[in-house]
């Protein structure tokens, strides 16, 4: 998997080039939470610390929720999914999908969707949320739950979910990111889902195990979750999968080691429902409270059987777990509470997931607790106006012939496809929305909300062609021949919608165990496309898709004048693509993965049939996953990862780069900084911790080794919109690390609106990180540069449309010179040009 070049390139490294973790603000503003938090902790009895890490499953939200210590007055903690809104609740928003955020490259809107998020989960009172989502990353194109995450490249879904935690933990709820980590494919995650309810053969015995080399687990999978950290994430929910056959919720490795060790995570570990396999294997794994609480695969046997609950109290006297394990479990859970405020005036549970009586049981498995559950609170505010934005800014323009769009006054439109029209059922007529029925406006399962209205494409094109008197005809059965025929001949512009969906793996919809079987539109899409087409010499295409769909049928045919991929963009869906068609937004989202020509230009693919009573998936392409496989195979995708057009056009000029001169810093050595020991947390129950090697809560760093974060270079280039219209360009930039890395990843990007015939300067921080690999045996970060590398600068408007090139030199080379300029025509792929070198302008650090 990793190629041998870097580990030869690396053993003629002096150790000296590696730098140390600092010792740092130690768990910087947590201090004080934890402080609290241990004061609340050292109050309660081993019951009571057994109960409160032990979830009560079948209360009124879908998430962790703990029970009432009457004794000291402590009201219990909630939690609720998810992504896209309040799960279950009345009166609240449905978002749109993860995907849709990365597809704006905006982190402002990823952060403003995102505080919605957390504002509405809290007046509610449910404390935390299930969200956000960066497993599945997207190891493969059709991956059910995709489009809950952002995108397969670990940069960009770092930032988003960086930004995603922010914006929701800023509203004061807690943001529990999921899920940890390799849960890749929604087959096989779990034995009874499997083999029962869905009934599939071959049966499993246990769920599948995610294979993965130390290296791609840094560089690809693990990454996005330093950024969650580093935003002070105070959540984490452990996935159903195994990760080198062990479950991950009791893998001292990610949880102890990596995420609360090398990462210093703050929080506490959550369960998912029926991801804990053992009681005192997952309290000493790092896990630190069980979601539903139950040992029944999805927490709502009703039974009461749990893994914990007594069963961790027995392991408590009887030594098996540390009574100090268990502090930690609860400190952990007090010090995000803490940390958020919630002992301030956090609103009251005011709403029952899935149920909209005013009246009902507080448990409802055990019929107890009789109350009035539900006040219908309406907290949806005017966050429809961020969702519409959200919707429009994630557009991606793939095509625009013949200048079709924006729309001029057309006289006559035609709307055709089902993906246009509205759902027969309702909006929320199909159980956690699995089904395919009406427009797409959002994916199936435990990520789902209930639409509050879904503003479907039709009535929305139909409101807005109504002010140029445009007559407008619809058809919206997929498979009225005569009647497409008839309409797309007669009108000017035929707007043309498909679609495709997945989702999660507990349901099924026209035999899609959650992972889609392909990769193709859904419907006879490909067919209605193909009908109009002849009879239409405008016809546009509007996709509502969880991920990449094949467009090989139709792409190409003279009268497919334009094509938008809108995504899943939630109850704005109609408004948000309005806005695109009739140019009052000029489309400037990007495509946050490959469209490729086939299924097999991936390169990797879903574990459709098991390969054994416990499947595996061993990840062999290593870091090559979507534009990276692409890449370094040359082929030539459809549209390339990064792709999207505008109303206007950009041009980039002049690339500036200037090292960053380095700060000081004392340092200590690794291992010093992971074995901090564990202080005592109450002092009637400290144990000596010495066999327990990564006491993480007193970890020194947050987000992992500062230094990570450090501006080591600054890249600067000036975009000028040539257009004639006011227009969002993101600016990418682009590295070619060498050691075996894909020949380019994407390290920067930045949203800019331009009007027309100005310019702006566009600056991209390169952190250390960005520009390091991961040394499997230093168990380090490693900048390129001291091994001798020169990293090669891309920076363009897409991952294959490169503008300007440059080199960033090893350490070592011309140490007083640095980097090129030289601008490119937009060719695409092209080699490296020779670079010519400039002197070196210092900037400060700030
Ligand atoms: C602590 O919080 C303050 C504001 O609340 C912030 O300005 C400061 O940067 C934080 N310090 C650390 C170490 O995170
Ligand atoms: C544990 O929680 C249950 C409800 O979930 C409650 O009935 C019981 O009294 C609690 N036990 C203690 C010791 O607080
Ligand atoms: C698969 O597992 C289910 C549930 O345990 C069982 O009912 C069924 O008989 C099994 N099928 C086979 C072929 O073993
Ligand atoms: C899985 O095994 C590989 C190969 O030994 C190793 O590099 C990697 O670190 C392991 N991952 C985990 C999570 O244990
Ligand atoms: C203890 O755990 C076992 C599974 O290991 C379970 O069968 C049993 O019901 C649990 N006991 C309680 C009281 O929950
Ligand atoms: C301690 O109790 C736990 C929970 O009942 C049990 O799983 C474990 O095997 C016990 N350990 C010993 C050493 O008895
Ligand atoms: C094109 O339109 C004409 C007139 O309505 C119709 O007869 C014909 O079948 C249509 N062609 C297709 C391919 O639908
Ligand atoms: C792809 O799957 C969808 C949904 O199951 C189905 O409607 C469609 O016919 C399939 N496409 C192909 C080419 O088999
Ligand atoms: C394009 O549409 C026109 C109708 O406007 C039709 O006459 C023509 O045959 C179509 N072209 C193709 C290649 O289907």
């Amino acid at each position: 998997m990793i190629l041998p070049t870097w580990l030869l390139l690396l053993s003629g490294t002096a150790l000296a080039d590696y730098y140390n973790p600092p010792i740092s603000d130690g768990y910087g503003n947590w201090s004080a939470a934890y402080e609290k938090a241990r004061h609340f902790v050292c109050q309660l009895t081993l019951t009571e610390k057994v109960n409160f890490t032990t979830g009560v499953g079948t209360g009124q939200t879908v998430g962790y929720s703990n029970s009432i210590i009457p004794r000291i007055g402590f009201r219990g903690l909630a939690g609720d999914d998810g992504p896209t809104g309040v799960r279950g609740a009345d009166y609240t928003s449905a978002l749109a999908s993860g995907m849709n955020l990365a597809m704006t490259w905006d982190r402002q809107l990823i952060y403003e969707q995102n505080y919605i998020n957390g504002a509405e989960h809290k007046a509610k009172g449910a404390n935390s949320v299930a969200a956000p989502v960066v497993g599945p990353l997207g190891h493969a194109p059709a991956g059910g739950r995709n489009f809950e995450g952002f995108s397969p490249d670990p940069y960009l879904s770092g930032i988003a979910f960086g930004e995603a935690v922010r914006g929701t933990q800023d509203a004061g709820a807690i943001a529990e990111g999921k899920h940890y980590l390799l849960y890749e494919q929604e087959h096989f995650r779990e034995i009874v889902e499997w083999n029962v309810w869905l009934a599939e053969e071959p049966n499993i015995t246990d769920p599948y195990s995610s294979n993965v080399d130390d290296r791609t687990l840094h560089e690809l999978y693990l990454w996005p979750w330093y950024d969650g950290v580093k935003n002070h994430m105070g959540a984490v929910m452990c996935s159903y999968n195994q990760a080198n056959n062990t479950h991950a919720c009791e893998s001292d490795r990610l949880l102890n080691q990596l995420l609360k060790g090398e990462l210093g995570f703050q929080g506490y570990v959550s369960s998912d429902d029926g991801s804990q396999f053992s009681g005192v294997a997952s309290a000493l794994g790092g896990m630190d409270v069980t979601g539903p609480g139950e040992t029944s695969p999805n927490g709502i046997s009703g039974l009461g059987e749990s893994y914990w609950g007594p069963n961790l109290t027995l392991a408590v006297l009887n030594g098996s777990v540390p009574e100090w394990r268990l502090d930690d479990m609860v400190t952990r859970v007090m010090a995000s509470y803490y940390y958020l405020g919630q002992d301030k005036d956090y609103p009251e549970l005011n709403f029952a997931s899935g149920n909209f009586d005013t009246y009902g049981y507080e448990y409802p498995e055990a019929e107890l607790g009789w109350r009035k559950i539900n006040l219908h609170l309406d907290v949806r505010d005017n966050h429809a106006e961020t969702i519409r934005k959200v919707g429009s800014n994630s557009a991606v323009l793939l095509k625009n012939s013949k200048n079709t769009l924006p729309l001029k006054k057309p006289k006559q439109i035609a709307v055709i496809g089902e993906d246009a029209g509205p759902n027969k059922y309702g909006p929320n007529g199909c159980s956690d929305r699995a089904c395919n029925e009406g427009t797409m406006a959002m994916g199936w399962g435990s990520g789902s909300t209930n639409f509050p209205y879904l503003v479907d494409p039709l009535s929305a094109i139909q409101q807005r062609a109504l002010k140029d008197r445009t007559v407008v005809q619809y058809v919206l059965d997929n498979w009225a021949k005569d009647q497409i025929g008839d309409v797309s001949w007669q009108a000017e512009v035929c707007l043309t919608f498909v679609s495709a969906i997945s989702g999660e793996g507990y349901l099924e919809v026209d035999n899609n165990f959650g992972d889609r079987n392909n990769l193709t539109a859904w419907k006879d899409g490909d067919a209605v496309v193909k009908q109009v087409a002849a009879n239409c010499s405008e016809t546009v295409v509007v996709i509502h898709a969880p991920g990449p769909i094949l467009m090989e049928e139709w792409i190409d045919l003279p009268n497919v004048t334009a094509v938008i991929f809108a995504g899943l963009p939630g109850q704005e869906s109609g408004n948000g693509l309005v806005d695109v068609l009739y140019g009052d937004v000029n489309p400037s989202g990007k495509l946050p993965w490959s469209v490729g020509r086939k299924r097999e230009d991936y390169g990797t693919d879903v574990l459709y049939k098991a390969n054994g009573p416990v499947p595996q998936l061993d990840f062999s392409e290593g870091l090559f996953i979507d534009y990276r496989y692409v890449d370094k195979n040359n082929i030539k995708p459809r549209f390339e990862f990064g792709f999207g057009l505008s109303y206007t056009t950009f041009d980039y000029h002049g690339l500036r780069i200037n090292a960053v001169p380095a700060v000081p810093t004392a340092s200590i050595s690794p291992s010093q900084a992971m074995r901090t020991t564990n202080p005592s947390i109450c002092p009637h129950t400290s144990l000596n911790p010495s066999d327990y090697t990564f006491p993480t809560r007193c970890t020194p760093t947050r987000g992992g080794d500062p230094k990570l974060w450090d501006v080591v270079y600054r890249v600067r280039t000036t975009v000028t919109n040539t257009g004639s219209v006011a227009g969002q360009e993101v600016a990418q930039l682009y590295l070619d690390l060498g050691n075996g890395t894909p020949p380019r990843q994407l390290r920067g990007f930045q949203k800019v609106m331009i009007q027309p015939g100005e310019h702006k300067e566009v600056e991209f921080e390169l952190r250390r990180r960005d520009v390091s690999i991961w040394d499997v045996v230093k168990q380090q970060w490693v900048e390129v540069t001291k091994l001798g590398t020169d990293i090669k600068v891309f920076v363009g408007s897409s991952s294959r449309d490169v503008k300007l090139r440059g080199v960033i030199p090893a350490t070592g080379k011309a140490p007083s010179m640095i980097s090129s300029m030289v601008p490119s025509s937009s060719s695409r792929m092209s080699s490296v040009v020779p670079s010519s070198r400039f002197k070196v302008t210092p900037t400060p650090t700030h």
